[in-house]
């Protein structure tokens, strides 16, 4: 493991999310309550967009196109493919449920470090 330099915190400010690259990974950044979080940008269902998901008040995301519920802190699903009604269950088991990647964080002297894999560190680029 390895810990990558991704972004200026004053690029993220409170509320707001980011993606970056690192080696071939799409990281979703999120400053949440003023906690920076990194997870997969993709969810672990059927590749719905995360960075399009609705961050809850408890620190959860709900992915946009089924709504599975993630704990941003740990991945754990929370709910899994709710939505929608009577059909969102069959697409959930479609593919079983999988927690979301979650990647430590921290902030040193101005700057959001992402803890990643060694062989995915030696690239990092800002992709929105
Ligand atoms: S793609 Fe995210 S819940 Fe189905």
């Amino acid at each position: 493991m390895s810990w990558v330099k991704v972004l200026d915190l004053d690029a993220l400010p409170q509320e707001s999310r980011q993606v970056v690259k690192i080696g071939n990974r799409s990281i979703l950044l999120i400053n949440h309550s003023g906690q920076i979080y990194a997870v997969d940008s993709i969810c672990p269902h059927m590749r719905g967009p995360l960075q399009k998901g609705e961050v809850t008040s408890s620190g959860d995301i709900v992915c946009p196109w089924h709504h599975s519920v993630f704990a941003l802190t740990t991945g754990e699903v929370k709910s899994w493919t709710p939505w929608p009604p009577g059909v969102g269950k069959v697409l959930g088991m479609m593919k079983g449920e999988k927690a979301l990647s979650v990647f430590p964080t921290r902030v040193e002297e101005g700057n959001i470090w992402v803890e990643v894999e060694e062989s995915q560190s030696e690239n990092r680029q800002k992709t929105s």
